[in-house]
C-alpha cells in the first residue's frame, strides 16, 4: 500500500531546492510570529510555473500572509509585471513587505492593506483593467464571495488557482454536518464546478506534515462575468 507521508518525504527529499530569497522569506516569517500556514515550496512551484505559461503581467493576490506566495508567484515574470496581493492583518503586511523587499524582484509589487472584499469592489466600481492570473489563499469563509468578485475582474483566458479545498475537518460528502468554513469551501468547490464562466481541475496533490491531503484548484475563465 502507497502511504501518502512517505511519498510527501520521499519528495521533499529529492525536491528540496527553495531559493534563498524564499527560505530568507519563510524564516524571516517564522521568527516574526506569522502562523506556519503558507503554501508548500512545491505548490510555490507550481504558482511560479503557472504564472510563467500564462504570459501573466497583471497577478492579483487574495490572502498575502508574509508574501511567501507573492514572491513565488514574482519570481519568474518580468518588470513590466505587476502583483497586487491583498492583506486584512496590518502587522502580515508590514512582513510581507519586508520580505518582498528583501527578495529583490523584478516586477512592481503592491500589498493592499485591509478587507479583500472591499477592495474587489472598489476595483469593480472602478473598472479596474483585467488581471490574468489570480491567487485566492484567504479566509475560507469567503471564498465564494471572492470567486464571484474575481470573476468580475478577469477576461477571457484569466487563471484562477484557490488553496486550500479540502476542510481539515468534516464530512465532505455530508455538507450539513460541515463547520462554517468547511460549508463555505464545499460551496466554493460547487461554484468552481459548475459556474458557466469556469472551467476547473482539482489538484488534490498537497500532502501536510500531518498526513492530511488538500488540494489546488486551477481554473481558466471562460468569460468575464459583467
Ligand atoms: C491553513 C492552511 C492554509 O493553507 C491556509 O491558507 C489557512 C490555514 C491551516 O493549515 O490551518
Ligand atoms: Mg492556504
Amino acid at each position: 500500500m502507497q502511504d501518502p507521508l512517505e511519498i510527501k518525504k520521499y519528495i521533499d527529499k529529492i525536491f528540496t531546492a527553495e531559493e534563498p530569497k524564499l527560505t530568507q522569506a519563510r524564516e524571516n516569517s517564522r521568527r516574526r510570529g506569522l502562523p506556519n500556514i503558507q503554501i508548500s515550496s512545491h505548490m510555490g512551484r507550481l504558482l511560479a510555473l503557472l504564472a510563467y505559461l500564462s504570459k501573466a503581467r497583471r497577478v492579483l493576490e487574495i490572502g498575502t500572509l508574509g508574501g511567501y506566495s507573492t514572491i513565488y508567484l514574482a519570481k519568474n515574470l518580468p518588470k513590466e509585471a505587476e502583483i497586487i496581493t491583498m492583506e486584512i492583518m496590518p502587522g502580515h503586511v508590514q512582513i510581507a513587505r519586508e520580505n518582498i523587499e528583501a527578495a529583490d524582484l523584478a516586477c512592481n509589487i503592491a500589498v493592499l492593506e485591509g478587507e479583500a472584499s472591499k477592495h474587489l469592489d472598489q476595483m469593480i466600481t472602478q473598472k479596474t483593467p483585467p488581471f490574468d492570473f489570480v491567487f485566492i489563499d484567504a479566509d475560507k469563509k469567503n471564498y465564494p464571495n471572492y470567486i464571484i468578485k474575481t470573476l468580475q475582474l478577469v477576461r477571457p483566458g484569466s487563471i484562477i488557482v484557490c488553496d486550500n479545498l479540502i476542510p481539515k475537518r468534516g464530512e465532505l460528502s455530508q455538507p450539513k454536518h460541515l463547520d462554517e468554513n468547511a460549508a463555505a469551501i464545499h460551496h466554493c468547490n460547487q461554484i468552481l464546478a459548475s459556474h458557466p464562466n469556469l472551467e476547473t481541475i482539482v489538484l488534490p496533490a498537497n500532502i501536510k506534515n500531518n498526513g492530511l491531503v488538500d488540494a489546488m484548484s486551477i481554473s481558466i475563465v471562460k468569460q468575464r462575468t459583467l
